[in-house]
């Protein structure tokens, strides 16, 4: 039996030209050995070569049709609009039919820091605040203002799981009801370096890492976080991410906007800084709401102007969107693509040697969660503000880093 599994382990690996993890299994032990077959016998060869041609492959966005995208500024609505709005939204919230999501799987390699990127404790006020601590004061203000406890949904990864309970646990949830947090776990791909090979981690296994943001709606479904949401008779489901220290969880101007427009799908969008920020940006595609990412935008789109003057595709994702409950349930059930980002990730060498690159070295794919858009008709887009909106962690220094998101943090609030 073992021997007939490490047949099919060693045929598939060098089918799919994986040799060195044929050299590398000599050096373990049976137990070792038989653990790591076990978990390549789990992944699905097929898809990871067609993901890894993919990733020499130029995107092709050319052949679509592609129209700006209608939205709403917040800036310029009038004030009887405005209120008409948030009581539409506050009543969804204050009789316990909105939940909020926040993603918290990322592996936060950009900003250097060890452990789940909630963990990071930003420099404000003297003491300091954990970006998890900032979320749920965001989350706590609103419950007081709707006389509710919002349900918390926290997407983890496989890898930060544990470490993100225990530290909610550590910090007794900063005073959140724990009955209304809810940890669910997301789905992971193995990563591969730049020559297409998989990577073994300090655990002797193939490295594996998180699938990307899109893979929210998937692992709601099917760790039960979706079923639970039913039961307590949620209706829109807030999902953000959990880097943005500006980010408001319950903004009720755009629930109302989505409940007055009849869209299964909101989203609060900002204004680009400038045509070359390295943000994904709102279009409409063959009909189909869409985000095109800014390594995808071709550099005179990027550029060009409507008759107000303002940039035809301007209007930047922040993770910051709103989705009715049975769009939650329609999306989880179709796939998503993957992109591939190159990432900086440690690994294990031949002789059992820990490699820390010095730059990035590794494909990581990754499911986005705007792609799901595309399934909708509309979407209702409110344009918000940078410095009321958008302060990402995302950069270990520079442009959206710690130090900027400090100083837009103590800026909106002192
Ligand atoms: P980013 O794509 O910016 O990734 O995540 P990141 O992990 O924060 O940082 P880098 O790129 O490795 O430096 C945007 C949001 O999506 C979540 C992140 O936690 C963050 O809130 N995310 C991302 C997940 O929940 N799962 C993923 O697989 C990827």
């Amino acid at each position: 039996m073992g021997m007939e599994k490490t047949q099919e382990v060693i045929d598939l690996l060098q089918q799919y030209k994986q040799e060195h993890i044929i050299n590398y299994m000599q050096t373990l032990n049976e137990q070792e050995k038989e653990a790591l077959e076990n978990q390549i016998l789990t992944i699905d060869f097929h898809q990871l070569a067609e993901l890894y041609d993919n990733t020499k492959k130029a995107v092709q966005i050319k052949e679509n049709k592609i129209e700006e995208i209608q939205y709403f500024d917040k800036a310029k609505i009038s004030s009887s609009k405005k209120s008409q709005l948030d009581n539409l939204g506050e009543k969804v919230i204050s009789s316990g039919k909105y939940a909020v999501v926040t993603m918290a799987g990322g592996q936060g390699t950009r900003l250097e820091h060890t452990g789940p990127k909630g963990t990071f404790k930003l420099d404000v006020y003297g003491k300091g605040k954990y970006l998890f601590e900032i979320l749920i004061d965001n989350l706590k203000e609103a419950n007081k203002k709707y006389g509710v406890t919002i349900p918390w949904y926290i997407m983890t990864s496989k890898e930060n799981h544990n470490e993100t309970k225990s530290f909610l646990e550590e910090h007794s949830f900063f005073g959140y009801d724990k009955n209304n947090v809810i940890l669910f776990q997301q789905g992971e791909l193995p990563l591969i370096d730049t020559k297409g090979k998989l990577l073994i981690g300090k655990n002797k296994l193939i490295k594996l890492a998180s699938d990307g943001n899109g893979g929210t709606f998937t692992s709601l479904r099917t760790s039960g976080a979706l079923a639970d949401m039913k039961e307590r008779g949620i209706e829109w489901v807030f999902i953000g991410g959990v880097d943005n220290v500006l980010l408001k969880m319950a903004d009720t101007t755009l629930l109302g906007l989505a409940i007055e427009q009849n869209v299964q799908i909101a989203s609060k969008s900002i204004v680009k800084a400038n045509p070359q920020e390295r943000v994904g940006v709102f279009c409409k595609m063959n009909g189909h709401p869409k985000v095109i990412e800014y390594t995808e935008l071709p550099e005179k789109m990027a550029e060009e102007v409507n008759l107000d003057g303002e940039l035809k595709y301007g209007e930047s994702h922040i993770m910051c969107n709103l989705f009715t409950i049975d769009a939650v349930e329609k999306i989880s059930k179709e796939p998503l693509m993957y992109h591939w980002a190159l990432k900086k990730n440690t690994y294990i060498d031949s002789t059992g040697k820990e490699i820390i690159p010095e730059k990035e070295n590794t494909f990581k794919f990754e499911a986005f969660i705007f792609d799901a858009f595309t399934f909708f008709d509309d979407i209702a887009i409110l344009r918000g503000k940078r410095e009321e909106d958008f302060a990402p962690v995302k950069n270990k220094e520079g442009v959206d880093s710690p130090k900027t998101a400090k100083e837009l943090y103590e800026k909106f609030w002192n």
